[in-house]
C-alpha cells in the first residue's frame, strides 16, 4: 500500500539499532531502567495520519514549537507542505507492517529511539451493526486498533531501552459512550481505551507514560468519511435509522457550540505531551465533557431514553 519511491531511508545496520541493545526477551522486571528523569516531551515525535484535522495540527503545533517531529502519511505527497513548517516527513501507512517498521527503523537510525509516539490515524465506519460488511469491519480495526496497537509494540523496545517515552493515543469521546449507528467505530475507539489502560500499567516501570486523547466533536476530514460509510441501502431494514443518523451527524458538525477545531485537540496533544505528569485521560471541548459525565453518571436505561431523544427513529 506504500508507494516504494517514497519510503522513508534505508535502515540502519541492526547493531546500530536499539532494537539490537532491547532487552526485550529478558526479565522487563529484572532489566528495568531507572525511572526516567529527563523533562519531556522526549524527542523526537512521531505521529501518524498528519495529511489532514488533528494529526497534521499536531505536527504543525509541536514544529512550531522547536520540537522534532516527524510527520507520517500513507500518501507521503499529502504532506509534502509539512516540511516548509518544520516536520521530517515519512510515509507511514498503519495497515502495512513494512510501512509501520521502516518508519519507526528511520527514527530510531537517527535518534536511538522514538520518543514520543502520537497514535491519531483513524477513521470512522458508520452504519447498521447488521448490515456493515465484516470486510469493512476489519479494515476499520486494522486502522483504528491494530495499527495502533502495532505501531506501540515497534516502538516500545527502544522506549524502555533508553528509560523513557511517551505514547499519545488519540481515542474519542466515543472511546466513553457509543452513539446508534457508529457500533463498529466506537467498538474500536473502546479498545483503544483498553489497550491504553493495560499499557499505562504496563509501561510506567520503564519511564513511559501513556495518555489517551478523548476529543468530541471535531472539524475535519472525519465527518466526511463517516457519512460516506453511512450511506447504506436507502430501503433497507435500517434506512430511517441511516436517515436519523446521518441527518443528526451533518447538524452536529455544523452546529459551532459543538464543534472545535482540530488545533484545540492539538493543544491538548502538546499538554499531554510536554507536562511532567500526563494524565491518563483527556477530554476535549465542553460538549464532550457533558456527554461522557452523562454516560458515566446515568443508568443505561436513562441514557438510551436520552440517545431516543437525539435519534428519533
Ligand atoms: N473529527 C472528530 O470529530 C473526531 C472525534 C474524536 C476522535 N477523532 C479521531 O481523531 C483521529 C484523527 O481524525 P481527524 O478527525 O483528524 O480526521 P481526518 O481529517 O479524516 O484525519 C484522519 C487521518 O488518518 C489518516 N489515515 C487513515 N487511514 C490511515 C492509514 N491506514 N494509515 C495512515 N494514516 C491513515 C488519514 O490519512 P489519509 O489522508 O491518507 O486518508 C488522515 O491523515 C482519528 O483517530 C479519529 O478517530 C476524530
Amino acid at each position: 500500500m506504500t508507494d516504494p519511491a517514497a519510503s522513508p531511508p534505508a535502515a540502519s545496520p541492526p547493531a546500530a539499532s536499539p532494537m539490537a541493545a532491547s532487552p526485550m526477551a529478558a526479565s522487563p522486571l529484572a532489566e528495568r531502567p531507572a525511572p526516567a528523569t529527563r523533562t519531556p516531551p522526549f524527542g523526537p515525535v512521531l505521529i501518524t495520519g498528519t495529511s489532514s484535522g488533528i494529526g497534521r495540527a499536531v505536527a504543525e503545533r509541536l514544529a512550531r514549537g522547536g520540537h522534532v517531529v516527524y510527520a507520517t502519511a500513507r500518501r507521503p505527497e499529502s504532506i509534502s507542505d509539512l516540511a516548509a513548517a518544520g516536520c521530517r516527513l515519512l510515509a507511514c501507512d498503519v495497515t502495512d507492517e513494512e510501512s509501520m517498521s521502516a518508519a519507526v527503523t528511520a527514527v530510531q537510525a537517527e535518534h536511538g529511539q522514538v520518543g514520543t509516539l502520537v497514535n491519531n490515524a483513524g477513521y470512522g465506519e458508520y452504519g447498521p451493526v447488521e448490515e456493515v460488511s465484516l470486510d469493512r469491519v476489519r479494515r476499520e480495526f486494522e486502522t483504528n486498533v491494530f495499527g495502533l496497537a502495532r505501531m506501540c509494540q515497534l516502538v516500545l523496545p527502544g522506549m524502555r531501552a533508553a528509560g523513557r517515552g511517551r505514547i499519545i493515543n488519540v481515542s474519542s469521546m466515543g472511546g466513553r459512550l457509543t452513539f446508534p449507528g457508529g457500533g463498529y467505530y466506537h467498538a474500536s475507539k473502546h479498545a483503544v481505551e483498553a489497550l491504553s489502560d493495560a499499557l499505562r500499567f504496563e509501561t510506567r516501570p520503564f519511564g513511559i507514560s501513556v495518555a489517551v486523547i478523548e476529543p468530541g466533536i471535531i472539524s475535519t476530514g472525519f465527518q466526511e468519511i463517516a457519512s460516506e460509510t453511512l450511506a447504506g441501502a436507502a430501503d433497507g431494514p435500517y434506512a430511517r435509522l441511516q436517515r436519523v443518523v446521518q441527518e443528526r451527524m451533518e447538524r452536529t458538525y455544523r452546529n459551532k457550540l459543538m464543534t472545535a477545531r482540530p488545533e484545540v485537540v492539538a493543544a491538548t496533544i502538546e499538554r499531554a505531551a510536554t507536562t511532567p505528569r500526563p494524565r491518563p485521560r483527556y477530554v476535549v471541548t465542553p460538549a464532550a465533557h457533558v456527554i461522557v459525565g452523562m454516560r458515566r453518571y446515568l443508568p443505561d436505561r436513562a441514557f438510551d431514553a436520552f440517545l431516543r431523544l437525539q435519534f428519533p427513529v
